[in-house]
């Protein structure tokens, strides 16, 4: 018997769920709707972005441990993690980086509360800083980091090659930065999608191709990359590397 389409659908996981619910939102092409939701993820702000702040730590769970499992994180390094949100990627790398120290940068006033409440502990043993400010513009001494992350956040830099171009500021030479991102134009099915989140949202919805033209343009070298097409809207890890030492 040929198996009924119904049974074929794929269901979401329990993670996927919020990703699931602000697709169909999306799917519904409302513009003043997408761009309210988007804004949201873009600098999550009030008691709906306190709300979302819990979302996303939950929803990027997977992505985020994906992205710091290609980072070879050592115990003494002294790692970035730009556009942190609620905290989830800081509270984890703390944990691989017990002798080291683990920065946040988020633009958004209530994601640095929450990513400071998260991580508390940590923050009074002086192991773990969170700062505001603008991944265009941080408020960092050259050369201050080992690797530098960028977890779901790319989408919304005004600026992506300037931006690109302060992280290589504030890496030592050698030093990495890694890019995760989980909706990307390499997945057969974020086409519609991307192009409502582009049309409605104003933000960029990339491919691997595009990722690593910006990395070589802002002067990183070695460069590598991983897509996952198949999972949610196409995950994709971007790794780039300062030259020297
Ligand atoms: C979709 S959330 C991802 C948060 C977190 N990395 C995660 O995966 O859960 C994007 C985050 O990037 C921050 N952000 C966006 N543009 C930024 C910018 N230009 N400078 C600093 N932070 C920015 C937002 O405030 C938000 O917290």
């Amino acid at each position: 018997m040929t198996p009924s389409p119904m049974l074929e659908v794929k269901l979401p996981t329990l993670h996927e769920l919020p990703t699931y619910v602000f697709d169909t939102l999306l799917s519904w092409n409302i513009p003043g709707l997408t761009r309210s939701l988007v804004g949201l993820y873009g600098r999550p702000d009030g008691w709906l972005g306190r709300l979302i702040g819990h979302v996303m730590s939950f929803e990027h769970g997977p992505v985020t441990r994906w992205t710091l499992e290609h980072m070879d994180i050592q115990p003494r390094d002294r790692v970035l993690d730009v556009g942190c949100g609620a905290g989830k990627a800081l509270e984890l790398l703390a944990h691989l980086a017990p002798r080291g120290f683990v920065v946040g940068l988020d633009h958004s006033e209530t994601m640095v509360f929450q990513a400071l409440s998260r991580n508390r502990a940590r923050v009074l043993a002086g192991q773990l800083s969170v700062r505001m400010g603008d991944v265009g513009r941080m408020p960092f001494a050259d050369a201050s980091f080992d690797k530098v992350c960028a977890i779901e956040t790319l989408y919304f830099w005004p600026d992506p090659r300037a931006a690109l171009e302060e992280i290589h500021r504030v890496l030592i030479p050698g030093g990495r930065v890694a890019l995760s991102l989980e909706y990307t134009r390499d997945a057969s099915r974020a086409g519609d999608l991307s192009d409502t989140l582009e049309s409605s949202a104003g933000i960029r919805i990339y491919s691997s191709a595009e990722v690593l033209e910006l990395l070589e343009a802002a002067g990183f070298t070695a460069l590598r990359h991983e897509a996952q097409p198949s999972r949610s809207n196409g995950w994709l890890y971007v790794e780039g590397r300062k030259p020297g030492h």
